[in-house]
């Protein structure tokens, strides 16, 4: 299949070095060697996350963590944000774990406000709540700074928060924060095959599974953890993706942590600047763009099947628009490996499409 560069919200572009350490022989995941690998990465994640909590590594894509932390840490009732797809999507599992739970609704395209998160949890209702920082299908990057100073009057809720499509791309200081779950997939700003996700786990979310039940087999933290402690994971890992994680994670810290956030903000204004110029409107509340996607608001006006189609006989791909702002938007990735100058090309080829 010929190679389309993406430019899209996940997976996304994955460099050839990558793919390379990724034929590195495979091997038994009861082995010394493994165990070591697991240890490097373990070190390396908490570094990245600026987190002294246990840093753990899922079999699984991003949404088996999601489904872990109501599992593991909702013993009352949940409160789910939502202001997108995929923290709507939260609420819809927390329920299907036979959780109780509400919803908070605010409205696609605006950040979660803390204000009425703090009315919220002052019922006293809940005690875990699900927070997504960045929203894939919006383009939104919630103040979770904000937020994070309301959940400090509430030291008995669990703070779950994916970071699915920001981890590695902007700074989130876990420990400062006070995130109990700090979750996301490698396929987005990590720059890796998908298959793979990562969460930063508190000691207090530790604990409060202690009280849980039903917590399950695949997912159970307590589970994890005894594994965790002997540099282990109870079943099969994904070994193969362990290895680019582990390279990957070395060239995010030679790269320079503030060097690779700034690499994603100078894109996302790149990216910013050329809707403008063409006319388009950002979907988000100004002030709560995303860094690692542009959501686009063409309000009906692109074909963007016809222009996806074009983009692909170039050698590009960009997502489409999520959920019910499909007809009206379309997405530009701007996450992982990929730098100005290719989303300057990419820009340019666009700006001959429309
Ligand atoms: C913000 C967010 N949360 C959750 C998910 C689900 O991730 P996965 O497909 O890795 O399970 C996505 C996927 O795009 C996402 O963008």
């Amino acid at each position: 299949m010929p190679h389309r560069k993406m430019f899209t919200v996940g997976p996304v572009e994955v460099f050839p070095e990558i793919l390379d350490i990724m034929s590195t022989p495979v091997v038994g995941h009861r082995t010394k060697e493994c165990y070591e690998l697991y240890a490097r990465i373990k070190v390396k994640l908490q570094k990245i996350l600026y987190t002294e909590n246990r840093c753990f590594i899922f079999a699984s894509s991003s949404s088996g963590i999601m489904e872990a932390a109501v599992r593991n840490c909702v013993k009352n009732r949940c409160l789910n944000l939502v202001n997108g797809a995929f923290s709507e999507r939260w609420h819809k599992m927390t329920i299907s774990n036979g959780k109780s739970a509400d919803r908070l609704d605010f409205q696609w395209g605006s950040p979660i406000e803390a204000s009425k998160v703090d009315e919220a949890l002052s019922s006293g209702k809940y005690d875990a709540m699900t927070f997504v920082h960045n929203e894939t299908s919006t383009g939104v990057m919630s103040p979770i700074a904000e937020i994070t100073e309301v959940m400090k009057k509430y030291p008995d809720v669990i703070f779950l928060v994916d970071t699915v499509s920001s981890m590695t791309a902007t700074k989130i200081e876990v420990d400062k924060l006070g995130i109990d779950v700090c979750l996301a997939g490698v396929q987005k700003a990590f720059a890796l095959p998908p298959g793979l996700a990562v969460a930063s786990i508190s000691d207090k979310a530790i604990e409060k599974a202690k009280t849980v039940d039903n917590r399950g087999y695949y997912f159970d933290f307590l589970e994890l953890l005894k594994y965790y402690e002997k540099d282990q994971y109870p079943t099969t890992p994904p070994i193969s993706i362990m290895y680019a994680l582990d390279f990957q994670l070395n060239r995010m810290i030679i790269e320079g942590l503030d060097n690779r956030y700034k690499r994603h903000n100078d894109m996302a204004n790149m990216a910013r600047e050329w809707a403008h110029k063409k006319g388009f409107k950002i979907f988000p509340k100004e002030g709560y763009e995303s860094v690692t996607l542009t959501c686009i608001n063409h309000e009906g006006k692109v074909d963007v099947p016809s222009m996806k189609e074009k983009l692909a006989q170039k050698g590009f791909e960009i997502s489409s628009g999520y959920g019910k702002t499909k007809e009206v938007t379309f997405r530009i990735g701007h996450m992982g490996d990929i730098g100005v100058n290719d989303l300057k090309e990419l820009l340019e080829i666009m700006d001959d499409l429309i």
